[in-house]
């Protein structure tokens, strides 16, 4: 069979650049090149040096995790998401069904709001609550650790959508309106993927799941410190290159919400967890700096010709079919919904039942 050749505009990788950020102060012609091409081409990058993210505050921060995982199973599960409307909590990973599952456990948190009531929409429910945080008798440096890096993470992120800016021709508060203004709101998980086992070593095709392939569904961008390396993403061709592992570094990559806005000027690459490269425990906290739920992303005008838009690898038909749901709020609460099926089948059964219905569970 005659395999047609995709029609491309965007250069393909053969690595996952590495972007010094202070040279967005002291180069800022040879930093936003280099953006460039992580940002439109490769849709991944590692910053290194940045000023808050040195490597003896993350190693700190994964000492915390080595702490909070290496609890009896009891105590982790005393703190689990079936507990929780919003999901916060442990989870064991490696249980779940489906394409969700991973090779891992995770303890999930983010900004510590109210519950919304029963009488709130299911979306909200799942999205604002209160987190489950460890006893401070166990893990008294917890807390002020993780408050201490979200803030670190909030101001990159700003500082980051204002580099994003720069780089579309957008005003410096071009993508404000797409973040809420009143409140810090984030999203995270601290990962911990476990290591390859004897048996696991005979997997013929070179990927052992750690995390499933995808790209971010409803994110702008996200953040993230890793202990080891794992990660991988796919380049235009298909072929998958390891994320490298840079002592300080933060991995940042686009999600889905912004090359969409972007008409796909951006790139959301896929990417995965491969255990097979994971010798040893891997803790990882990712960030997401949350949108306005409610704000609906659509090109912006500059970016609505269908031109501008590259091609890229096939999603997932899954998150296909959960891109095509209308409603932004909606879709923001089965996309929860598709991470958490256990606890949510239990938590919220009449949604979950839809979104089975319709594909996206
Ligand atoms: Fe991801």
């Amino acid at each position: 069979m005659v395999q047609r050749r995709r029609r491309r505009t965007e250069a393909d990788f053969e690595e996952v650049p590495v972007i010094d950020f202070t040279l967005a102060e002291r180069d800022p012609e040879a930093y936003y090149k280099q953006l460039r091409f992580a940002l439109e081409d490769v849709g991944f990058l590692v910053f290194s040096n940045i000023p808050g993210f040195e490597d003896g505050f993350q190693k700190e921060l994964f000492a915390t995790a080595t702490d909070l995982f290496g609890r009896p199973q009891e105590w982790k599960d005393a703190l689990g998401t079936a507990n929780s409307h919003s999901l916060r909590g442990y989870f064991r990973a490696d249980t779940l069904p489906g394409p969700h599952k991973a090779y891992a456990e995770a303890y999930r948190f983010g900004a510590d709001l109210p519950a919304p009531g029963e009488d709130a929409p299911f979306w909200l429910r799942l999205h604002e609550g209160p987190n489950q945080w460890p006893a401070a008798s166990d893990l008294p440096q917890f807390r002020e650790q993780m408050n201490t890096l979200f803030s670190r993470y909030h101001a990159l992120n700003l500082a980051l959508n204002q580099h994003i800016c720069h780089l579309l021709d957008l005003p410096s508060d071009g993508l404000d309106e797409f973040f809420p203004t009143k409140t810090i709101e984030y999203n995270s998980a601290i990962w911990h993927y476990f290591p390859l086992t004897p048996e696991m070593k005979k997997a013929e095709n070179g990927f052992v799941q750690g995390m499933h392939e995808h790209r971010d569904p409803s994110t702008f961008v996200t953040c993230l410190i890793q202990s080891r390396a794992g990660l991988q993403v796919q380049n235009h061709a298909g072929r998958w290159l390891d994320v490298p592992m840079v002592p300080g570094g933060v991995v940042c990559n686009i999600g889905m919400q912004l090359m969409k806005l972007t008409g796909g000027k951006l790139v959301a690459t896929t990417h995965r967890v491969n255990t097979l490269k994971i010798s040893q425990d891997r803790f990882t906290i990712p960030y997401v700096l949350s949108t306005r739920l409610e704000k609906e992303i659509r090109p912006l005008p500059q970016f609505a010709s269908p031109t501008a838009a590259k091609e890229h690898v096939a999603p997932n038909p899954k998150i296909a079919k959960l891109m095509s749901i209308p409603d932004p709020l909606v879709r923001s609460g089965y996309a929860r919904l598709s991470l958490f099926p256990a606890a949510t089948a239990k938590l919220y059964p009449k949604e979950f039942e839809e979104a089975h219905q319709l594909g996206i569970v």
